[in-house]
Protein backbone atom coordinates (compact mmCIF):
# COMPACT_ATOMS: atom_id res chain seq x y z
CA UNK A 1 0.00 0.00 0.00
CA UNK A 2 1.49 3.02 -1.00
CA UNK A 3 1.51 5.85 2.02
CA UNK A 4 -0.78 9.16 1.68
CA UNK A 5 2.47 11.13 0.19
CA UNK A 6 3.16 8.87 -2.02
CA UNK A 7 -0.74 9.20 -3.33
CA UNK A 8 -2.18 12.55 -5.72
CA UNK A 9 -5.98 12.37 -6.63
CA UNK A 10 -6.26 13.31 -10.44
CA UNK A 11 -9.51 13.66 -12.68
CA UNK A 12 -8.72 9.87 -14.41
CA UNK A 13 -6.16 8.74 -16.04
CA UNK A 14 -5.87 10.92 -19.12
CA UNK A 15 -5.37 14.18 -16.59
CA UNK A 16 -2.67 12.33 -14.53
CA UNK A 17 -0.69 11.64 -17.81
CA UNK A 18 -1.55 14.89 -19.27
CA UNK A 19 -0.35 15.83 -16.16
CA UNK A 20 3.04 14.06 -16.14
CA UNK A 21 4.13 15.25 -19.12
CA UNK A 22 3.24 18.56 -17.88
CA UNK A 23 6.20 18.57 -14.98
CA UNK A 24 8.48 15.92 -16.30
CA UNK A 25 9.17 16.91 -20.21
CA UNK A 26 10.56 19.29 -22.48
CA UNK A 27 9.58 20.15 -25.57
CA UNK A 28 11.43 17.74 -28.01
CA UNK A 29 12.04 15.13 -25.62
CA UNK A 30 11.90 11.19 -26.63
CA UNK A 31 9.43 9.24 -24.84
CA UNK A 32 9.33 5.78 -25.04
CA UNK A 33 6.12 3.88 -26.11
CA UNK A 34 4.70 0.37 -25.56
CA UNK A 35 3.22 -0.77 -29.04
CA UNK A 36 0.56 -1.67 -29.46
CA UNK A 37 -0.76 1.08 -27.01
CA UNK A 38 -3.26 2.58 -25.73
CA UNK A 39 -4.28 4.96 -28.87
CA UNK A 40 -5.65 7.75 -26.72
CA UNK A 41 -2.65 8.21 -24.31
CA UNK A 42 -0.64 8.51 -27.60
CA UNK A 43 -3.53 11.48 -28.60
CA UNK A 44 -2.59 13.06 -24.96
CA UNK A 45 1.85 12.84 -25.97
CA UNK A 46 1.33 14.28 -29.14
CA UNK A 47 -0.80 17.49 -27.87
CA UNK A 48 2.99 18.08 -27.21
CA UNK A 49 5.96 18.33 -29.35
CA UNK A 50 7.41 15.17 -28.15
CA UNK A 51 9.48 12.48 -29.99
CA UNK A 52 7.25 9.63 -29.48
CA UNK A 53 9.40 6.18 -29.96
CA UNK A 54 7.66 2.65 -29.91
CA UNK A 55 9.60 -0.08 -27.52
CA UNK A 56 10.22 -3.37 -30.06
CA UNK A 57 8.02 -6.06 -28.36
CA UNK A 58 8.45 -9.82 -27.31
CA UNK A 59 5.90 -12.30 -26.54
CA UNK A 60 5.71 -11.31 -22.35
CA UNK A 61 5.35 -7.37 -23.05
CA UNK A 62 8.48 -5.26 -24.46
CA UNK A 63 11.90 -6.59 -25.07
CA UNK A 64 14.20 -5.85 -22.38
CA UNK A 65 17.48 -6.85 -24.68
CA UNK A 66 15.89 -4.39 -27.61
CA UNK A 67 14.93 -1.76 -25.44
CA UNK A 68 18.13 -1.63 -23.73
CA UNK A 69 19.69 -1.75 -27.19
CA UNK A 70 17.06 0.81 -28.49
CA UNK A 71 17.90 3.35 -25.38
CA UNK A 72 21.70 2.46 -25.98
CA UNK A 73 21.59 4.31 -29.67
CA UNK A 74 19.15 7.05 -28.66
CA UNK A 75 21.91 7.85 -26.19
CA UNK A 76 24.78 7.55 -28.96
CA UNK A 77 22.56 10.31 -31.03
CA UNK A 78 22.51 12.72 -27.60
CA UNK A 79 19.12 11.67 -27.04
CA UNK A 80 18.22 10.59 -23.35
CA UNK A 81 14.33 9.60 -23.14
CA UNK A 82 12.53 11.18 -20.38
CA UNK A 83 9.25 8.76 -19.98
CA UNK A 84 8.36 5.60 -20.64
CA UNK A 85 4.76 4.80 -21.02
CA UNK A 86 2.98 1.32 -20.54
CA UNK A 87 0.06 -0.43 -19.95
CA UNK A 88 1.47 -3.49 -18.42
CA UNK A 89 -1.58 -5.33 -16.94
CA UNK A 90 -4.27 -6.56 -19.43
CA UNK A 91 -3.22 -4.03 -22.05
CA UNK A 92 -5.66 -1.91 -24.27
CA UNK A 93 -5.72 -3.36 -26.85
CA UNK A 94 -4.10 -6.82 -26.73
CA UNK A 95 -5.15 -7.93 -23.08
CA UNK A 96 -1.27 -8.71 -22.53
CA UNK A 97 0.37 -9.04 -18.96
CA UNK A 98 3.88 -8.62 -19.04
CA UNK A 99 5.64 -11.65 -17.57
CA UNK A 100 7.25 -11.08 -13.94
CA UNK A 101 10.65 -11.75 -15.59
CA UNK A 102 9.91 -8.61 -18.74
CA UNK A 103 8.25 -6.42 -14.94
CA UNK A 104 11.47 -7.00 -13.35
CA UNK A 105 14.02 -6.46 -16.46
CA UNK A 106 12.00 -2.93 -17.76
CA UNK A 107 12.05 -1.79 -13.90
CA UNK A 108 15.59 -2.18 -13.40
CA UNK A 109 16.67 -0.63 -17.00
CA UNK A 110 14.38 2.17 -16.05
CA UNK A 111 16.01 2.45 -12.62
CA UNK A 112 19.83 2.33 -14.32
CA UNK A 113 18.50 4.62 -17.20
CA UNK A 114 16.84 7.36 -14.69
CA UNK A 115 13.95 7.00 -17.35
CA UNK A 116 10.47 7.54 -15.48
CA UNK A 117 8.30 4.51 -15.63
CA UNK A 118 4.00 5.76 -16.78
CA UNK A 119 2.05 2.54 -15.63
CA UNK A 120 -0.86 2.74 -16.98
CA UNK A 121 -3.13 0.50 -14.84
CA UNK A 122 -6.19 1.01 -15.83
CA UNK A 123 -7.60 -2.55 -15.87
CA UNK A 124 -6.26 -4.04 -12.84
CA UNK A 125 -9.22 -3.95 -10.81
CA UNK A 126 -10.85 -6.62 -13.85
CA UNK A 127 -9.27 -9.59 -13.29
CA UNK A 128 -10.64 -12.61 -14.65
CA UNK A 129 -8.50 -15.52 -13.85
CA UNK A 130 -7.57 -15.19 -10.58
CA UNK A 131 -5.27 -12.02 -9.30
CA UNK A 132 -3.26 -9.55 -11.41
CA UNK A 133 0.30 -9.44 -11.39
CA UNK A 134 2.18 -7.02 -8.94
CA UNK A 135 2.31 -3.67 -10.51
CA UNK A 136 5.47 -2.23 -11.70
CA UNK A 137 5.17 0.13 -9.12
CA UNK A 138 4.85 -2.63 -6.03
CA UNK A 139 8.01 -4.18 -7.57
CA UNK A 140 10.05 -1.20 -8.39
CA UNK A 141 12.41 0.66 -5.57
CA UNK A 142 10.71 4.24 -4.89
CA UNK A 143 10.82 7.23 -7.92
CA UNK A 144 10.64 4.49 -10.89
CA UNK A 145 7.48 4.29 -11.73
CA UNK A 146 4.50 6.69 -12.07
CA UNK A 147 1.40 4.22 -11.29
CA UNK A 148 -2.01 5.85 -12.50
CA UNK A 149 -5.40 4.30 -11.55
CA UNK A 150 -8.74 5.27 -12.12
CA UNK A 151 -12.30 4.52 -11.11
CA UNK A 152 -13.11 4.84 -14.91
CA UNK A 153 -12.94 0.91 -15.35
CA UNK A 154 -14.31 -0.15 -12.17
CA UNK A 155 -17.12 2.01 -11.12
CA UNK A 156 -18.01 4.84 -14.09
CA UNK A 157 -15.88 6.78 -16.37
CA UNK A 158 -18.10 9.93 -15.45
CA UNK A 159 -16.68 10.17 -12.33
CA UNK A 160 -13.90 11.36 -13.61
CA UNK A 161 -11.55 10.00 -10.52
CA UNK A 162 -8.50 8.36 -10.51
CA UNK A 163 -4.97 8.76 -8.60
CA UNK A 164 -1.29 8.45 -9.10
CA UNK A 165 0.78 6.70 -6.90
CA UNK A 166 4.80 7.87 -6.96
CA UNK A 167 7.92 8.53 -5.16
CA UNK A 168 7.04 11.67 -2.54
CA UNK A 169 9.02 14.41 -4.37
CA UNK A 170 7.16 13.67 -7.25
CA UNK A 171 3.16 13.59 -5.95
CA UNK A 172 4.70 16.95 -4.22
CA UNK A 173 5.22 18.23 -7.02
CA UNK A 174 2.27 17.36 -8.31
CA UNK A 175 -0.34 18.13 -5.40
CA UNK A 176 1.56 21.94 -5.69
CA UNK A 177 1.59 22.59 -8.98
CA UNK A 178 -0.23 25.62 -10.27
CA UNK A 179 -3.26 24.13 -11.79
CA UNK A 180 -3.99 22.03 -8.37
CA UNK A 181 -3.28 24.83 -6.37
CA UNK A 182 -5.66 27.00 -8.18
CA UNK A 183 -8.58 24.59 -7.46
CA UNK A 184 -7.32 23.09 -4.72
CA UNK A 185 -7.48 19.82 -6.51
CA UNK A 186 -9.21 18.56 -9.19
CA UNK A 187 -12.94 17.65 -8.55
CA UNK A 188 -13.58 17.57 -4.92
CA UNK A 189 -17.20 16.99 -5.28
CA UNK A 190 -16.67 13.62 -7.42
CA UNK A 191 -13.55 12.34 -5.48
CA UNK A 192 -15.35 13.06 -1.79
CA UNK A 193 -18.56 10.94 -3.68
CA UNK A 194 -16.15 8.08 -4.94
CA UNK A 195 -14.93 8.12 -1.10
CA UNK A 196 -17.92 7.87 0.51
CA UNK A 197 -19.13 5.02 -1.94
CA UNK A 198 -16.42 3.16 -0.55
CA UNK A 199 -15.58 3.81 2.63
CA UNK A 200 -19.49 2.36 2.98
CA UNK A 201 -18.21 -1.22 1.80
CA UNK A 202 -19.47 -0.62 -1.96
CA UNK A 203 -16.68 -0.72 -4.00
CA UNK A 204 -15.89 -4.24 -3.40
CA UNK A 205 -19.05 -5.80 -4.15
CA UNK A 206 -19.96 -4.20 -7.18
CA UNK A 207 -16.12 -4.51 -8.84
CA UNK A 208 -16.89 -8.47 -8.11
CA UNK A 209 -20.28 -8.33 -10.18
CA UNK A 210 -18.44 -6.29 -12.98
CA UNK A 211 -15.64 -9.19 -12.66
CA UNK A 212 -18.02 -11.87 -12.81
CA UNK A 213 -20.32 -10.14 -15.75
CA UNK A 214 -17.15 -9.37 -17.87
CA UNK A 215 -15.77 -12.53 -17.34
CA UNK A 216 -19.18 -14.87 -19.22
CA UNK A 217 -18.98 -12.00 -21.96
CA UNK A 218 -15.44 -12.57 -22.48
CA UNK A 219 -15.75 -16.31 -22.50
CA UNK A 220 -19.05 -16.32 -25.04
CA UNK A 221 -16.83 -14.25 -27.38
CA UNK A 222 -13.95 -16.36 -27.10
CA UNK A 223 -16.79 -19.62 -27.75
CA UNK A 224 -18.16 -17.44 -30.60
CA UNK A 225 -15.02 -16.28 -32.62
CA UNK A 226 -13.83 -20.21 -32.35
CA UNK A 227 -17.54 -21.50 -33.49
CA UNK A 228 -17.42 -18.67 -36.13
CA UNK A 229 -14.78 -16.96 -37.63
CA UNK A 230 -12.97 -18.73 -40.90
CA UNK A 231 -9.18 -20.25 -40.63
CA UNK A 232 -6.16 -18.39 -40.36
CA UNK A 233 -7.29 -15.55 -37.56
CA UNK A 234 -5.37 -15.64 -33.74
CA UNK A 235 -6.41 -14.19 -30.35
CA UNK A 236 -5.07 -14.51 -26.81
CA UNK A 237 -7.62 -15.64 -23.92
CA UNK A 238 -7.31 -11.84 -21.94
CA UNK A 239 -7.27 -12.83 -18.27
CA UNK A 240 -8.31 -9.03 -17.46
CA UNK A 241 -9.49 -5.98 -18.93
CA UNK A 242 -11.76 -4.85 -21.57
CA UNK A 243 -10.80 -6.25 -25.21
CA UNK A 244 -9.71 -9.23 -27.49
CA UNK A 245 -6.89 -8.31 -30.05
CA UNK A 246 -7.62 -10.53 -33.14
CA UNK A 247 -4.69 -11.58 -35.23
CA UNK A 248 -6.95 -11.61 -39.44
CA UNK A 249 -6.07 -14.38 -41.76
CA UNK A 250 -3.09 -13.63 -43.56
CA UNK A 251 -3.46 -10.89 -46.33
CA UNK A 252 -6.08 -9.55 -44.35
CA UNK A 253 -6.56 -5.72 -43.96
CA UNK A 254 -8.26 -4.66 -41.11
CA UNK A 255 -8.98 -1.50 -42.69
CA UNK A 256 -10.30 -3.18 -45.34
CA UNK A 257 -12.68 -5.48 -43.22
CA UNK A 258 -13.94 -2.31 -41.00
CA UNK A 259 -16.50 -1.12 -43.64
CA UNK A 260 -17.81 -4.76 -44.55
CA UNK A 261 -18.40 -5.26 -41.03
CA UNK A 262 -20.16 -2.48 -40.39
CA UNK A 263 -22.29 -2.96 -43.07
CA UNK A 264 -23.02 -6.39 -41.91
CA UNK A 265 -24.00 -4.90 -38.41
CA UNK A 266 -20.61 -4.79 -36.39
CA UNK A 267 -17.63 -2.71 -35.26
CA UNK A 268 -14.52 -2.88 -34.16
CA UNK A 269 -11.18 -0.86 -33.84
CA UNK A 270 -8.70 -1.54 -36.75
CA UNK A 271 -5.71 -2.19 -35.43
CA UNK A 272 -3.34 0.26 -37.41
CA UNK A 273 -5.29 2.88 -34.49
CA UNK A 274 -2.94 1.66 -31.54
CA UNK A 275 0.97 2.07 -33.32
CA UNK A 276 2.85 5.04 -33.31
CA UNK A 277 3.67 4.42 -37.22
CA UNK A 278 0.10 4.01 -38.42
CA UNK A 279 2.08 1.80 -40.90
CA UNK A 280 2.28 -1.33 -38.56
CA UNK A 281 -1.19 -3.08 -37.18
CA UNK A 282 -3.57 -3.77 -40.23
CA UNK A 283 -3.04 -7.30 -39.97
CA UNK A 284 -4.75 -7.33 -36.52
CA UNK A 285 -8.40 -5.47 -34.52
CA UNK A 286 -9.66 -5.04 -31.24
CA UNK A 287 -12.36 -6.20 -30.35
CA UNK A 288 -14.61 -4.81 -26.64
CA UNK A 289 -16.55 -7.59 -25.27
CA UNK A 290 -17.90 -5.92 -21.98
CA UNK A 291 -20.81 -3.45 -23.17
CA UNK A 292 -22.29 -6.47 -24.58
CA UNK A 293 -24.65 -9.45 -23.51
CA UNK A 294 -23.53 -12.89 -24.64
CA UNK A 295 -25.80 -13.16 -27.40
CA UNK A 296 -25.50 -10.03 -28.58
CA UNK A 297 -21.73 -11.08 -29.15
CA UNK A 298 -22.18 -14.38 -30.62
CA UNK A 299 -24.17 -12.33 -32.99
CA UNK A 300 -21.23 -9.83 -33.62
CA UNK A 301 -18.83 -13.03 -34.14
CA UNK A 302 -21.15 -14.35 -36.99
CA UNK A 303 -21.53 -10.92 -38.50
CA UNK A 304 -17.82 -10.52 -38.47
CA UNK A 305 -17.32 -13.84 -39.77
CA UNK A 306 -19.33 -13.25 -42.79
CA UNK A 307 -17.75 -9.85 -43.51
CA UNK A 308 -14.34 -12.10 -43.43
CA UNK A 309 -15.39 -14.52 -45.75
CA UNK A 310 -16.71 -11.40 -47.74
CA UNK A 311 -13.66 -9.90 -48.17
CA UNK A 312 -11.28 -12.94 -48.94
CA UNK A 313 -14.40 -14.03 -51.91
CA UNK A 314 -14.04 -9.52 -52.99
CA UNK A 315 -10.68 -10.70 -53.54
CA UNK A 316 -10.35 -13.41 -55.08
CA UNK A 317 -12.72 -12.20 -57.88
CA UNK A 318 -10.38 -8.95 -58.22
CA UNK A 319 -7.57 -11.38 -58.79
CA UNK A 320 -10.03 -13.05 -61.41
C1 LIG B 1 -5.32 1.99 -21.00
C2 LIG B 1 -6.26 3.11 -20.69
N1 LIG B 1 -5.83 4.16 -19.99
C3 LIG B 1 -6.64 5.19 -19.68
C4 LIG B 1 -7.95 5.22 -20.10
C5 LIG B 1 -8.79 6.42 -19.75
O1 LIG B 1 -8.87 6.50 -18.34
P1 LIG B 1 -9.61 7.69 -17.60
O2 LIG B 1 -11.07 7.60 -17.91
O3 LIG B 1 -9.31 7.44 -16.15
O4 LIG B 1 -9.02 8.98 -18.08
C6 LIG B 1 -8.45 4.16 -20.85
C7 LIG B 1 -9.83 4.18 -21.35
O5 LIG B 1 -10.21 3.49 -22.27
C8 LIG B 1 -7.59 3.08 -21.15
O6 LIG B 1 -7.99 2.03 -21.88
Amino acid sequence: MPDADETAITSGISHALDQLVTLCTQPGDVVLVESPTYHLAVRILRDRPLKLIAIPGGPGGPDPAALSELIASLKRQGERPSLLYSVPTFNNPTGLCWSDDVRRAVVALAEHERILIVEDDAYRELSYDGEAPPSLWHIAPSGVVARLGSFSKSLAPGMRVGWITAGRDLIARIRTCGVMDSGGGPNQLAAMTVAAYCEDGAFEPQVARFREAYRARRDALMSALAAHLPAGWQARMPAGGFFVWVRLPAGMSSEALLPVAEAAGMSFVPGRRFFCDSRNGDDALRLAFTLYSPAQLETAAVRLAQAMRRCVSDAEERSG
